[in-house]
């Protein structure tokens, strides 16, 4: 494959990201603007503040990610095309589009989950083909066997809430702020991980899918009964999450088993909690896999993701008056 210089960008939720990938230099500059603060009051993303917070935010990043590079003479730009807030994603591709015939350069729709599947190889230490996935955020929750670039097979997905989701609304229960997931893990270490029988969701019968919403009616009913303490919330925080991690590992270890693969790649903003690093790495240890942990910055939403999936598939980049083309719903085994 020939040289190239990708601007990447993102805008399919609640960060505006742009990045620069080198496919010989690797990274060259990423820069992100998070909108947490914007949606915080809300419990959740507002679609609409998000679609102008993009307008807003997302040319500023693809100015200063090009100037932080040095300048360097592009050959294409990937936007995310989908799965996401259609809005959202309309600003990014409209602006790849407007790049794209104003600088006379080819462009591409992402796959935001195509992003995520292969973030790993922008470490040093890139896991080697083939690798199971976990990505677990706010917005999703999949185990992806992935063979090489474009060779991906879903072999669970949840039913239900995503496991960040599920996370932000016992925290919400517990009257923790948003996104709850982070001050939840903070308030379990305080608790007893055994004080509540909560429910491994989907544990005794096959497969590799998730459900989290008996778990969540668990955790309501014991918040209900439970007396208004500090000590309280903590046990009912800490089994939570154990129930949560328990479920994530066993399904990891069966889908490893399943599939054949050695090495466990996890990313997403949960991939962040301590308690389950803590356990993946107990179970890798014992079963015998190894595991990849993005860098914290590339396991949540980025561009860098993106920058690299558009350099992985530069050939593939159209050129002329792209339109501007989203898909709020985009399935993984269509690419
Ligand atoms: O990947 P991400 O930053 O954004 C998207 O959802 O796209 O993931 C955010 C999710 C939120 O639901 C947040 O509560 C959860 O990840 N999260 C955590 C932790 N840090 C972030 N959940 C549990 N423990 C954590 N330490
Ligand atoms: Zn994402």
């Amino acid at each position: 494959q020939r040289k190239n210089v990708i601007l990447g960008i993102e805008s399919s939720c609640d960060e505006s990201a742009a990045a620069i990938y080198d496919s010989e230099r690797g990274l060259l500059a990423h820069a992100l603007h998070s909108q947490v603060a914007l949606h915080a009051d809300y419990g959740g993303v507002v679609p609409e503040l998000a679609s102008r917070d993009h307008i807003r935010k997302t040319l500023p990043l693809v100015e200063r990610v090009i100037a932080e590079a040095g300048t360097p003479e592009l050959t294409g730009i990937a936007y995310t095309r989908g799965p996401g807030l259609v809005g959202a994603l309309l600003v990014g591709a409209s602006i790849a589009a407007g790049l794209g015939m104003s600088r006379n350069l080819p462009v591409l729709g992402v796959h935001h989950m195509e992003g995520h599947l292969l973030s790993p190889m922008l470490e040093d230490d890139a896991p080697d083909f083939p690798f199971v996935a976990l990505l677990v955020s706010g917005g999703h929750t999949l185990l992806v066997k992935v063979d090489g670039v474009g060779r991906y097979r879903l072999l669970g997905q949840s039913l239900d809430d995503a496991v960040g989701e599920a996370f932000d609304k016992c925290a919400k229960m517990l009257g923790l702020g948003y996104p709850g997931g982070p001050a939840l893990a903070a308030l379990a270490a305080e608790g007893r991980r055994d004080a509540h029988a909560f429910p491994r969701p989907m544990l005794k019968r096959p497969g590799l899918d998730f459900s989290f919403s008996g778990l969540k009616t668990a955790v309501m009913l014991a918040v209900k009964a439970a007396p208004d303490t500090r000590a309280a919330a903590a046990d009912i925080a800490a089994s939570f999450e154990q129930a949560v991690v328990d479920t994530l590992v066993a399904k990891c270890a069966r889908a490893l088993k399943a599939s054949d693969a050695r090495r466990l790649v996890v990313a997403g903003g949960v991939g962040a909690n301590r308690c389950l690093r803590a356990a993946l790495a107990d179970r890798a240890a014992r079963d015998g896999f190894s595991i990849h942990f993005p860098r914290a910055e590339f396991c949540t939403d980025n561009a860098a993701m993106i920058a690299l999936v558009g350099s992985l598939r530069a050939s593939e980049m159209k050129r002329g008056i792209a339109p501007a083309e989203a898909a709020a719903r985009w399935p993984l085994d269509t690419l």
